[in-house]
């Protein structure tokens, strides 16, 4: 069903070219908008194929309120399908992952299915003989997922039927997945150290305008941050800091440190920042480890890969990576206004076991429910779900080196403070809460 005329209304009269209207933050309408129809039109990450890595191997999520499973099948492919029993609609998974063996059986009666969600049997069928239920075309096997792209291990899935293709959509900005899965000796990827998992009272899309947010470390993380510098300044000079300082301490770089990082602005909202130089480009040498690039790609070649450290990069709507060291966040929509946020670590193939150790601390430090940093963040974002109650003033700002004449579609680079990806994302947003594919797709 399309957007009624007063839904279009709501949705077009929330984004405006340097602002957007609070209620993009705090509306159950507007997030009820999103569910249906831009986390359907957009490629949405699901999961990483590594966490299925044999046969019967299954993942469960929920995207745009749909609870879909990532399956392994017999020949290593890899299949997405609604989680959803043809009989009475039960789950045919509950846990989180696992291995199915061979078949998927219902907990409630017994239907079966083969992994690759075709039919494999009723039980005590002859009941249904004579019926149109064995018999109708929709009746043969669990829903498909029929857009589904792997890259670099990488699952994302388009729900929609129509709409934009996955090239298309992610264009050059694929090329921050290529330096992370390059980054491994052997170019492949694997999750590791589990995942650590936040809920955050507020709205999702603080959490990705934040990716971006570089006016804000010096002054939300200046406690954390700024207590481990003022420490290792204490310690005699001209000792190798200890891992945790070195993570920490480039959150309370100056605003013109930022300013000079750049960001890179693609088509479709997405985007990286650290074009030049970023957070990660001093930490210290990982014995072995580049020694192990050059054997793998040519000296070239490996020190253009780890020259490439970039800072942050989004791919909206729910998926930011972090190349340089490893790790990813990704976004899970619940409410307007409770969003979990799920942080997973990688394991670079090939490379020494201390590469994940610092993954892991940097994740557990700055990226996890426990963190020293991250919850700064997210204290803020409550404060702004709070602050955006109040009806006293309607337009958040996106003004910050906003030009009236500024290109919003071509892929650009500008200074790092510049609160151009934002603007960016929102006419993303506006673009696929409202494109044809979602007129003909939605249900
Ligand atoms: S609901 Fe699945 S077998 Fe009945
Ligand atoms: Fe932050």
């Amino acid at each position: 069903m399309p957007l009624s005329p007063a839904d279009l209304d709501l949705v077009r009269g929330s984004v405006r070219a340097d602002s957007v209207h609070r209620r993009v933050y705090t509306d159950p309408a507007i997030f009820a908008l999103e569910q249906r129809h831009l986390f359907r039109n957009t490629w949405m990450f699901l999961g990483h194929d590594s966490q299925v890595p044999n046969a019967g191997d299954f993942y469960s999520v929920d995207i745009a309120g749909e609870p879909l499973l990532m399956l392994r099948q017999a020949d290593g492919s890899v299949k997405v399908l609604y989680n959803r029993c043809l009989h009475k609609g039960a789950k045919l998974v509950r846990a989180e992952s696992g291995n199915a063996g061979r078949y998927l059986r219902c907990p409630y009666h017994a239907w079966t299915y083969h992994t690759d969600g075709s039919l494999a049997g009723i039980p005590f069928k002859a009941g249904y003989e004579g019926t149109r239920i064995v018999d109708c075309p929709e009746r043969t096997g669990m829903d498909e997922v029929h857009h589904v792209r792997l890259y670099r291990g990488f699952v994302f899935v388009r729900l929609a039927e129509q709409g934009i293709g996955f090239d298309e959509f992610f264009g050059e900005s694929l090329s921050s997945i290529d330096n992370l899965a390059d980054r491994s000796p052997e170019g492949e990827l694997e999750f590791a150290g589990g995942v650590l998992r936040y809920m955050h009272d507020c709205n999702w899309k603080p959490f990705i305008e934040n990716l971006h947010d570089t006016m804000h470390p010096m002054v939300a993380h200046e406690a954390a941050a700024g207590t481990a510098k003022r420490l290792w300044s204490q310690q005699p000079p001209g000792g190798k800091p200890p891992m945790a300082v070195e993570l920490l301490t480039p959150f309370v770089e100056g605003h013109e440190f930022f300013d000079k990082m750049g960001i890179k602005v693609y088509p479709n909202g997405h985007s990286y920042t650290g074009v030049n130089f970023s957070i990660h480009s001093k930490y210290s040498d990982v014995p072995g480890y580049e020694e192990s690039m050059v054997r793998r790609y040519g000296d070239e070649r490996a020190h253009a890969i780890l020259g490439e450290v970039r800072h942050n990069t989004l791919y909206f709507p729910n998926l930011t990576i972090k190349g340089a060291i490893q790790a990813i966040r990704v976004v899970r929509p619940i409410a307007a206004d409770r969003t979990l946020i799920e942080s997973w670590t990688f394991r670079l193939k090939g490379a020494p076991d201390l590469l994940l150790e610092r993954t892991c601390m940097y994740t557990r430090l700055i990226n996890a429910p426990t963190s020293m940093v991250g919850h700064d963040d997210l204290h803020c974002y409550r404060s702004i779900q709070e602050g955006l109650a109040s009806s006293a003033h309607d337009w958040v700002s996106l003004h910050r080196n906003y030009r009236p004449d500024e290109d919003v579609t071509s892929t650009a680079v500008v200074n790092g403070t510049s609160e151009l990806s934002m603007r960016r994302m929102y006419q993303s947003w506006l673009q696929y809460m409202t494109c044809d594919s979602a007129w003909e797709a939605a249900p």
